[in-house]
Formats: structure tokens, sequence, C-alpha cells
């Protein structure tokens, strides 16, 4: 079946919201209508969290609420993401089916009043889902406001029932194929964990003391495949009745316990959510970072950024308020890297309930707000930029992501409490978004060769397939940073013997690691090239690679840190230590230099983005966005898409769309 793309049934790229009419009245579904219009609003998404509402009572479904704001939404000009309820079972569900709650890895069983409270694995909760997306699909499957398909809401619950232990048994057996392999890969030989047969064979339940890490691995790769295959029966359920692209909103950090490669190969269109963890420049260069992942998810297809907050920032615990000029300007820095639109939740602020201080288009205070005249101005902004629709994003260089890396550093037992995943990914992207670059991330399997520049920053865990293709990489031609503790263990956490890292990298890196050296908390340690390291150093020996500083410290004093090795027709660099932030931005602008890779449009001060979209026609387009306190003239003027007018300087807080010429 050809699917309708998104932007084709908009006529222009997504700007809206959640929509939850049901916290209100009559009174104000009419001024929503004449708001959605004034704020350019074109797309809304319906029925997140609207089981109870939908389904009253197990198997009575009660639609015709829902048919009146759709109908409603349609001749107000506004299309409809609609979404299948299951992310929030009504209490009548949890109560029939006890048996479907959460169990927490202590084993206690959660309960209704909240959201996200079910099992996956519980026949009863997949077969009330598939039943719920079936019933919304041939309702509305060709409704004509229905634009787009939002399956569920975040996947995110993991759970430790018995239910889920006989899914996790029928995924290793598939995995493993007998008892004695699933003994072999998680090392069981240690410990006394020998399993005798598959009913012994348990989620990773609280326990003494170090749970055994390849069954700590395993159960993270059954619960992505597990989610995904519940994905997969709502898609198809929908499928069955309709022509519209499903999505399911994926969060992009380090929230769900997903791989996100599997998932951007099953959906219609990659969706994402993006909440920012601190104020100011730090929040656009995470935005920028999501994005860059949600494109990279999406294969380099264009996405769509699901949610945002008008005035959000999770700080910890307190919610910080955005600055002024952030709603557009957040808005640019994903549709800038292919989002096909901006979305928030929610469109009205909640007066009652759980997410009554959750920002929103509309907020408490109502339309005569800063709130809703910057919406406004946005939506006002983003339907000048239809032109952009399906245009995509090039990137020079790319950061490694790889979820079994990622999970391979929750296992217990780690040399250092200060391996994490993610903070590792968001300082490599950092140093490149100062550099002004458009980042890719890729799987440390996939073809690198469009890559100049290739990190790999937190690679603990890196299959003997990766190691050769990052060796095979090198060879023709790229160049590669690996920073330290990575290329340690193979897919089941075997410690790869004879020295760090796996051998074929080894050879593209011209270096041997000996040991590990984690620094304690605060511990410094120098280097001969003026940069100090912190948290971790090795003692290593350069076989063929170039020593480009040394430790200058105690026991490794002398021994080399940072190295180069010529190796084919391209270059190994190796890392041994957490560089401080001077240092490693320096590290990472000299690895540009060497390979020849700038930004789109040189000459712009750091703090300014400038990002280029290509239709597939050649048109480009630069999406400017200056994120400083003061103006910036452009290195070369040009048309602005969003005044329609000539522009040659960017006003402080400023933003520009140019068609490249
Ligand atoms: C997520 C959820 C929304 C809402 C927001 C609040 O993105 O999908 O329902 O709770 O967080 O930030």
């Amino acid at each position: 079946m050809e699917l309708q793309r998104l932007t084709d049934r908009l006529g222009g790229l997504a700007f809206g919201g959640d929509y939850n009419p049901e916290q209100w009245d009559a009174e104000v579904w009419k001024q929503d209508d004449e708001l959605m219009r004034r704020a350019r609003v074109n797309l809304a998404t319906v029925g997140v969290f609207s089981w109870a509402l939908m389904e009253p009572e197990e198997g009575r479904y009660e639609f015709d609420w829902l048919d009146a704001h759709l109908d409603r939404l349609h001749a107000a000009g506004v299309a409809v993401d609609l979404a299948t309820p299951t992310a929030s079972p009504p209490p009548w569900f949890t109560l029939a089916h006890p048996d479907a709650l959460t169990i927490r890895p202590d084993g206690t069983r959660l309960t209704h009043g909240s959201r996200d409270t079910y099992c996956l694995t519980s026949p009863a909760y997949r077969r009330a889902a598939r039943r719920i997306a079936a019933a919304l699909a041939e309702r509305y499957g060709d409704h004509p406001a229905l634009a787009l398909w939002h399956v569920h809401n975040e996947y995110v619950t993991p759970c430790h029932c018995d239910h889920t232990a006989a899914a996790f048994r029928v995924w290793l057996r598939a995995r493993h194929g007998s008892l004695d392999a699933l003994n072999e890969a998680w090392g069981t030989a240690f410990w006394s964990q020998h399993y005798t047969s598959w009913e012994q064979v348990l989620p990773p339940r609280t326990t003494q003391w170090h749970h055994n890490p390849g069954h700590v691995l395993d159960y993270s790769r059954f619960w992505s495949d597990e989610t995904l295959a519940a994905y997969r029966e709502q898609r198809d359920a929908i499928r069955a009745h309709s022509d519209r692209p499903v999505t399911t909103n994926l969060m992009v950090p380090d929230y769900q316990n997903l791989d996100l490669w599997a998932f951007g190969r099953e959906v219609d269109l990659v969706s994402v959510n993006h909440y920012p963890s601190a104020p100011g420049i730090d929040a656009a260069a995470h935005a920028a970072f999501d994005a860059d992942r949600a494109r990279s998810f999406a294969g380099g297809a264009p996405w769509l950024l699901m949610e945002s907050g008008t005035n959000t920032v999770y700080a910890g615990d307190r919610i910080l308020p955005k600055e002024p000029g952030d709603i557009l300007r957040h808005s640019l820095v994903h549709i800038a890297r292919g989002s096909e639109g901006a979305l928030f939740f929610q469109w009205r602020q909640s007066r009652a309930g759980a997410e009554t201080w959750h920002s929103a288009m509309v907020p408490h205070a109502g339309p005569d707000s800063r709130t809703f005249r910057e919406v406004t101005a946005a939506g006002e902004a983003i339907a000048r930029l239809g032109e952009l629709a399906g245009s995509t994003v090039r990137a020079d260089v790319a950061v490694l992501h790889d979820s079994d890396a990622w999970w391979a550093l929750n296992v217990d037992g780690l040399p250092s409490g200060e391996l994490a995943y993610h903070p590792a990914l968001r300082r490599a992207h950092r140093a490149l978004w100062d550099a002004g670059l458009t980042v890719d991330f890729a799987h440390p399997e996939h073809d690198l060769n469009r890559y100049r520049v290739v990190l790999a920053p937190a690679l603990f865990l890196l299959t003997d397939a990766g190691a050769e293709n990052l060796r095979r990489y090198v060879a023709g031609g790229g160049t590669l940073l690996i920073q330290h503790f990575g290329g340690i263990v193979d897919e089941h956490l075997h410690a790869r013997l004879g020295g760090y890292p796996a051998a074929p990298l080894r050879e593209a890196l011209g270096i041997r690691v000996e040991e590990h050296r984690p620094l304690a908390q605060g511990e410094e340690i120098t280097l001969s090239d003026g940069s100090t390291g912190s948290s971790w150093s090795e003692s290593l020996r350069a076989e063929g690679a170039e020593v480009l500083a040394a430790y200058t410290h105690g026991m490794l004093d002398g021994s080399p840190a940072l190295t180069r090795h010529a190796f084919g027709s391209g270059h190994g660099w190796y890392l041994s230590t957490r560089l401080d932030d001077a240092g490693y931005t320096a590290l990472v602008g000299r690895l540009l230099t060497e390979a020849g890779v700038g930004p789109d449009l040189p000459g712009l001060p750091a703090g300014v983005e400038a990002v280029t979209r290509h239709a597939p026609d050649g048109r480009a387009w630069h999406v400017l966005i200056n994120h400083l306190d003061e103006p910036v003239p452009l290195p070369r003027p040009g048309h602005d898409l969003l005044t329609g007018g000539p522009v040659s300087r960017l006003p402080a807080g400023g933003c520009a769309v140019l068609r490249a010429l």
C-alpha cells in the first residue's frame, strides 16, 4: 500500500501539539478552534491517554465523543495525529487483569493511579492493545482529518513478572540455541551460576550483589525486541485499515531502554520527544544532539519532532522556563536537522491532574501571554517554510552509537563509576557542534565511508564485525578517534585477551593497551602537551603509532596518552584518558583540520548555527540560528523565507532560513 506523506497531506511543515480536549468543555473547544487558527496549528495529536474514555468497560467502545472532535478539528483545518491510548490502561483493566501489572525487579507489583503501569509481555495487555488499535483503525482509518497514526506513547516500562520470565526464555532460546551456549555466553562457570534447566532462568530480579553482566545485557536486548514486537502488532492492526503513516514517539536520550536503530526501521516516520536538561546555549546543543540522533535513526530520511515544551527545561527537581525566543529557535534547531515540523506537549495547559505544571502552547494565563504570542509567531514562521518539506541533511562527520555498547556500560562491576555512555556521546557531539558541524550518528557496523571523521567516545562493547569495519574504514582513508575503554569486550561482554582493544582495531590504531588505571574522583593527570586528564588513564604501548602526548605523572610518566597512526590511507587516533574541555575541543578541532572538514557556512562565530537542508532536485536552504546575545553579520546575504525579504545580519537571538543560491 502506498502511504500518504504527512507533509503532502498538511501542505507544508507540521505545527501543533498534543490535544487533550477531554479535559475541557464546549466553550473552551470553541476557543481552541479560534486560537489554533491564529497560531497556524495544522496538526493535533489526539487520544494519547484516552483509553478510559474510548473503552469505558472491557470490549465496549465509545467513540462518539472522538468523532465529534475529529470532525470539529477537520472543519477547523487541523489534521489529526491519532494515538492509540495503550500507554495508560484504565483502572478497570488492571483490576480485571492484575497479572498485567508491572513487577519491579524487587518484586513490588505496581498498581494503577499513574500511567505506563502495565506489563508488555502479559497476554491480556497485548490482546487489549491490539484490539483497541484495530477498533480505532477500523473507525478512523480513512477519516479525512487523519494524517498520522501515533502508536502508544514513549514505550518505557520494563517488567520482571512471570510472563516476562517466560517470554525472556523464548527469546534466549532463539538467541543462544542451547543452555550450554547460554552458560558459555554469560560466563556462569563462575560464582556457581550454572543453569541446568531453562526454568531456572529469570529476568534480572533483585539479588544480593553484582548481577551477571551477560544476563543483564541480554535482558536489555530482549526488552527492546519485545517492545518492538508490541509496536509491530499495533502497527499491523492499523495498516489493515489505513494508508496513513504510522509512528511511535521515541525519547532519544537514555530514558527508553530501546534499540532505536531497530525502531527506525519499523516506523513509517521517526518521531521523537525532546526536553532539554539545562537552559541557555546548553539547551540548544542538547536539542541538536537529539535532532541529529533522530535523523540518524531515521536513516537520514525526514522525521518529526513530536513533542517539546514551550517553556520546559527539566533541571533535576524543577522545571525551568525557556528564554524568550527559544520556542522558535529550538523548533528551528530540529527543523534544520530534518524535522518536518515542530509539535509540543501540549496545546492547553492542564487545569488539574498530573501535568498541571507542565508548560503548554496556551498557558493557564490564556492567550494574552508571552508564551502564546511566541507560539503564534513560531507558527507563522514555520508556515512559511513549506518548501523545505521532504528535504534532507548531509553530514561529513559521525559519532558512533550502539545500544549494546550503551547497555554494556550499565552492568554491575565496571572499574569506574565515571563511564556513563550518553554523557560521553553528548560531549563528542558538543565539540563538533561548537565547531559548526552537522553530525550524524552511525552504528559501528554501518558503512562509514561517506564520513571524513568518526568519533567513538564510549565503545566499550565492540563486535568482531564492528572492529573489522572500523579497521577497514581507517584503511580506506577515514579519520577515526577511539576513546578510553573502547573495544574492550565482545557482544557477550567477554574481555578481549592479549591486549586491548579488539585485535583488528589495534592494527588500525597502532597501539596495544596493557592496563587500565582508573583515577580517583577529582584526581587529575597531566599530559606533555599541557592538557590534563581525569577519571581514567591507561598504560599502553605504541606499536607503530606516533605519540602526540604522553603522561607526565606517577607510574605512567612517559607512557603514551594520545596517539595517531597512519594506516592505509587514513588515520587511527587513540585517546586513553578523559581530556579537560579545552584539550578535548582542541583535539577534535585538530582532527577536523587534518581531515579538511569545515562548517557548511564558514565565517560564523560559535553559538550561531548554520545547517543545510537539500532537496532531491538540487535546491537547498541554510537554516541559521543565532543563540548569542549580539547581532551577527552573515558571511553572505540572502533571501530569508521567514521574512520574505533580503537579510544580511542576524539580530541577537534571531533566525533566518536562506535559499541557497
Ligand atoms: C512526555 C510525554 C508527555 C508529557 C511530557 C511532559 O513527552 O509523552 O505525555 O508527559 O513528557 O514533559
